[in-house]
């Protein structure tokens, strides 16, 4: 079976991951030193957020070249021994592709930005001439998902205002034109300049951005003006059909390469169907799977997309993939302690208090239940200790393009990317050497949550997550099991997974009899025999 069919991949944001070097930033020597962590952890593989030169704009998302390393993340030497020592330590590798927009400070933007209205180096971006009497109003109605119009006005070379270029980010993060053969040409040596490094996979950011309707029309937001991509149909700049001859002409480069390289997608788009486009067989491999991560702590809709997912994934041959959270999203802790369990986008639910005993409790069987479901899954780094969003950073700390173009309305990311907690009772936790200052400030009530503080506690997410990821490896037949429900109380979620494993999530509000001489590992011990409301079980089959 393919690797990634059922593989658990760690993402690893890598600046919030471990500081080799001691200046407050993590990078590629931190990562390659805590790869064993990762391998004892009992993941398949890692995902490293983009690694590569970038002025920071949007948390590396702003690409200045796609051939080499941040120098505040290493070398290009450096990434080349993370990709071995991971190999050897028997860890797959997928890096990020950042494909719909560079950096304003890439050379290709540079050399736009200098060239005249209607040249080569305007041509692989979106140049555009301003409506209005005077050029003065944007080329269209797009908006950013950052908050914002889409379209930002250049100054020309002799000082007037001239043109506007579209960024469907920040302003910082030009969207580049994919129907310039120039920019597919680059893109193939870009990908073969990576699957020959080394690397198992790359996973597609914003992938339905890539393709925009051509003539640029106005879209009918339906008068809200957000990025909400799920709602949207028909829009001009989403999903765009076209979109798709990308992907093709890249899983043939793919294909030429031994060791089933993998293509994940980054698609929020209206439905199932129009997922599964992107995940026809000469096109991406796997996708990351959105509504379940969003989905509320919630019994119906839990099992709702459970089954729209392996519907729609079991036709196209694919494996479903499951996650719960991600460098983009509240953490689960956080979320699940929340009245709204849901999470439509980074901000829903900012401003509920949340209980964060009861949202551990729910990640602890959140982690059981997602592990036990049929396909890959994604762990982001630090969701293994059950480390909390952290919602009260100062404002002059935040980083996230997403504060400041929404004025502050939306607090943004920042929150579920503070450094991990390695070791000590106090910050830096191990994250640099003592006495650095991480570039977020970690809160002290981490001193718990550190590595070293859960490593030995049998109550802890981390030996949770580990006995679960053992589980899950060692057991036979699993990852050639579907899923087979079981008649189930109300609010009770049981299933099979063929003979191999049973797995129950009490969702019902009262406890629930399970028989306890079958339980593998329990989220919450058992009580007399039944299982607690809001914890799950692994079970063997009887
Ligand atoms: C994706 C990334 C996000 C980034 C955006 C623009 O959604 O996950 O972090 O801001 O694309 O590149």
């Amino acid at each position: 079976m393919q690797w990634w069919r059922h593989a658990v991949i760690y993402q690893v944001y890598p600046r919030s991951f471990a500081d080799g070097n001691g200046d407050g930033e993590g990078d590629l020597p931190g990562l390659l030193a805590r790869l064993p962590y990762l391998a004892d952890l009992g993941v398949d593989g890692i995902w490293i957020s983009p690694w590569y030169p970038s002025p920071m704009a949007d948390g590396g998302y702003d690409v200045s070249d796609f051939r080499d390393i941040h120098p505040m993340f290493g070398t290009l030497a450096d990434a080349d021994a993370v990709l071995r020592e991971a190999h050897a330590l028997g860890l797959r590798v997928i890096t990020d592709l950042v494909p719909n927009h560079t950096s304003d400070e890439h050379p290709w933007f540079r050399a736009a930005l200098g060239a005249a209205p209607g040249s080569p180096e305007r041509a692989r971006y979106f140049f555009r001439d301003g409506r209005g009497d005077h050029g003065e109003l944007p080329p269209n109605n797009w908006i950013s998902a950052f908050g914002g119009s889409a379209w930002t006005r250049v100054e020309e070379a002799d000082g007037s205002p001239g043109q506007w270029y579209l960024h469907s980010f920040a302003a910082e993060q030009p969207d580049l034109d994919w129907s310039n053969a120039s920019v597919l040409e680059d893109f193939d040596a870009i990908l073969r300049f990576w699957f020959d490094r080394g690397v198992d996979g790359l996973r597609i950011d914003a992938a339905p951005a890539m393709a925009k309707q051509p003539g640029l029309p106005d879209a009918d937001y339906g008068g809200v003006l957000q990025f909400r991509t799920v709602d949207w149909v028909d829009n001009p700049h989403w999903d765009v059909d076209s979109v798709h001859d990308i992907f093709r002409r890249w899983r043939a480069i793919a294909d030429t390469y031994a060791g089933d390289r993998v293509f994940v997608a980054e698609a929020v788009v209206n439905g199932a169907e129009r997922l599964s486009r992107y995940l026809r067989p000469d096109e991406m491999h796997t996708a990351f799977n959105f509504p379940y991560m969003k989905s509320a702590w919630e019994p119906r809709a839990l099992r709702e997309v459970i089954d729209a997912t392996l519907e729609a994934c079991a036709p196209l041959g694919t494996a479903s993939t499951w996650v719960l959270t991600s460098h983009d999203e509240i953490r689960p802790v956080t979320r699940y302690g929340r009245p709204t369990t849901s999470s439509a986008f980074i901000t829903d639910g900012a401003g509920e208090v949340s209980d964060l005993e009861l949202g551990t409790r729910r990640a602890r069987a959140a982690a059981l239940l997602m592990l036990a479901l049929p396909g890959g899954a994604y762990v982001y780094q630090g969701e293994e200790l059950g480390l909390p969003n952290v919602d009260d950073l100062p404002d002059e700390v935040l980083q996230d393009p997403m504060f400041a173009r929404s004025g502050g309305a939306m607090r943004g990311r920042d929150g579920c990317r503070v450094p991990m907690p390695w070791s000590g009772t106090q910050a830096p936790f191990g994250f640099s050497p003592d006495g650095v200052e991480p570039w977020l400030p970690q809160p002290e009530a981490w001193r718990d949550l550190t590595v070293e503080a859960e490593d030995a506690d049998p109550r802890s997410m981390l030996t949770l997550y580990r006995q679960a990821l053992r589980i899950r490896r060692e057991t036979q037949g699993l990852y050639d099991a579907g899923l087979q429900w079981r008649q189930a109380p109300d609010g009770v979620l049981d299933f099979e997974r063929g003979s191999a494993l049973r797995c129950v999530v009490n969702l019902s509000g009262h406890p629930v009899p399970v028989p306890a001489e079958a339980v593998l590992l329990a989220s919450q011990p058992l009580e007399n025999g039944e299982l607690p409301h809001d914890a799950a079980a692994w079970l063997t089959v009887t």
